[in-house]
């Protein structure tokens, strides 16, 4: 992969942590929990809070500091809980208000934090906001909605298309205008310039700060804003993304606007206010100096910008470098980059980075819990769990149901979690028909791994356990070690060198003597070596280097 013309060949910057001063999730690992399906407690054959209270004894073994929860507010399920009919209430189908508390409580017991989704940029149709808007062009609630006239040929007022594909407008018949959606009709877009909008959410995110949640994962924060004068998106071109050029237009003025930055920073002041809360952003932005730009000045717009071009790349080591290395360039000094592989929307890592192959599911999940940045692991990447084939008559995402065959939706990658064999997988009573199918877990259940100390499981609990022990994998700056082949290698901090061979061929990794802490392969951990380290194909390392720093700038070879 060619490198951007304007980055600089070689510049690895060091960034120091005051480990001091770390907040809890800048040396933490965060646990995204897809609370339809981690575990159910009663039995409805639904994942609910009482149910990933039951599981807490998992996260804690694993090693976690942060749980994130799906959307667990009042929903009519459109969207599967991202069209929120009240931001204050916990959905029944999920649990009470009790429940909450008492998951909250039993996790700080546990050292564990709950982050909560918030869903800022829309709401449900059904939510008594838009009930009220809808009602007259003069109600209380109608400017917070983004409302146009039609346009000049009676249709759409622009050429806005919804992310999840067609018009991104909706005619109201009764008043005669159209009203935006980013995602389904039945997600009308909030009006972020309206003032009582800001002032309500800042309400609503203040209530459960108080109740205990420690942040939030910002659905889309990027978009929230639109253009004030509404104009037609441009063409998108050759050079575009795939997903862009699928679309016909580039996403400049229906989000991504600058303005939105004026809305986080007001969203960090009320975060600064309530020591250690987090504010993560979903952020598919692109280029790389976007994403940064959503971290402000590194200490007044979000702490954590999820990095989409790092989930979407192959598991190839030139192209995840460069992803990496530019987010070492471009964020801010201060700021702290955060890396996920898998999430609800995007199919498993398992699956999409590895071909449901072990030893590449290995080298992932090493690659993800020793990069510099909060790692994010979405439940099940911890047993290397893949995506399911769930066939059209067990379709439950909105889009798998509109676009099958072509697109399957995101069920496959939403199925529950495999606590063990048997009916039920753990996940819910013999009997019960989960929500979604459960699947055969390629490479076993929770209970099958956990005692295997050659798992993935067993794996990944020895990272979390490693990076807690070890200061440079916490904190330690990143430097790119020279290209090699198909060997991504990287130092952290002072003494420790990572090195994944994405490759099948054996690979040597000279210049180097020292021990090896954690390998894919387990037979190899402790092992010591002088000059040269082989890796075998497909296998990921860390180590623990003696002697000098490598620099990381290209060797002879590479002039
Ligand atoms: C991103 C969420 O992750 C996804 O599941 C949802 O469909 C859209 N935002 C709309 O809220």
């Amino acid at each position: 992969m060619a490198r951007p013309a304007d980055r600089p060949a070689d510049r690895a910057v060091d960034r120091a942590v005051d480990r001091a001063e770390a907040p809890w999730w800048r040396d933490g690992v965060l646990y995204q929990v897809y609370l339809r399906s981690f575990a159910d407690s009663d039995g409805d054959g639904v994942g609910d809070l009482a149910g990933v209270t039951e599981r807490l004894d998992h996260l804690e073994w694993l090693g976690v500091d942060g749980v994130w929860l799906s959307p667990f507010t009042c929903s009519p399920n459109a969207d599967w809980g991202y069209d929120v009919s009240d931001y204050l209430a916990v959905d029944p189908e999920l649990g009470t208000s009790d429940d909450l508390d008492r998951l909250i409580a039993e996790a700080g017991r546990r050292h564990l934090r709950v982050i909560m989704d918030l869903v800022p940029n829309h709401t449900s149709e059904r939510h008594p906001w838009f009930l009220d808007a809808l009602s007259s062009k003069t109600s209380v609630h109608r400017d917070w909605y983004v409302w146009a006239d039609p346009g000049p040929d009676g249709g759409p007022p622009n050429n806005w298309v919804s992310s999840f594909g067609g018009p991104a407008w909706t005619l109201d018949t009764d008043s005669g205008q159209y009203y935006l959606h980013n995602h389904l009709r039945q997600q009308p877009d909030l009006n972020w310039w309206n003032d009582d909008v800001r002032a309500e959410f800042e309400r609503i995110m203040e209530f459960w700060l108080d109740r205990g949640v420690a942040g939030f994962r910002i659905d889309v924060c990027n978009i929230i804003i639109k253009d004030a004068l509404l104009r037609d998106n441009p063409p998108a071109t050759e050079s575009d993304p795939l997903d862009m050029q699928l679309f016909g237009q580039r996403p400049v003025y229906n989000g991504n606007r600058p303005e939105v930055h004026d809305v986080i920073r007001q969203w960090r002041k009320l975060a600064d206010r309530h020591p250690g809360c987090l504010l993560m952003g979903e952020t598919p932005v692109e280029p790389v100096r976007a994403l940064a730009a959503y971290y402000g000045d590194g200490s007044d717009e979000l702490h954590l910008a999820i990095d989409f071009p790092f989930i979407s790349s192959p598991l190839e080591a030139g192209a995840m470098r460069l992803i990496v290395e530019d987010v070492e360039e471009y964020l801010p000094l201060d700021a702290w980059p955060v890396w996920t592989g898998s999430n609800h929307d995007m199919s498993r890592l398992a699956t999409r980075w590895a071909a449901d192959d072990p030893a590449r599911v290995r080298v992932a999940l090493l690659v993800l819990l020793t990069l510099r940045g909060t790692p994010v692991l979405y439940q099940g990447d911890e047993i290397g769990l893949g995506d399911v084939d769930v066939p059209q008559e067990r379709l439950r995402d909105p889009l798998g149901v509109l676009y099958w065959p072509a697109y399957a939706g995101r069920d496959g990658m939403r199925t529950p979690m495999p606590w063990r064999v048997g009916p039920g997988a753990g996940f819910t009573g013999p009997g019960v028909e989960p929500w979604l199918p459960i699947g055969e877990p390629t490479m076993g259940t929770v209970a099958g791994q956990r005692d295997d100390p050659g798992s993935v499981l067993t794996l990944v609990r020895d990272l979390l356990a490693l990076r807690k022990a070890t200061p440079d994998l916490s904190g330690g700056a990143y430097r790119s070690l020279a290209p090699n082949g198909d060997v991504w290698a990287w130092s952290r901090g002072d003494r420790t060198v990572v090195a994944a061979n994405m490759g099948t061929a054996e690979s040597p990794l000279d210049g180097m003597s020292g021990r090896v802490r954690i390998a894919t392969d387990r037979r190899r951990d402790g092992e010591d070596f002088e000059g040269t380290l082989v890796l075998g194909g497909w296998e990921a390392v860390v180590v623990e280097r003696t002697g000098a720093v490598p620099d990381g700038r290209p060797g002879p070879a590479e002039h």
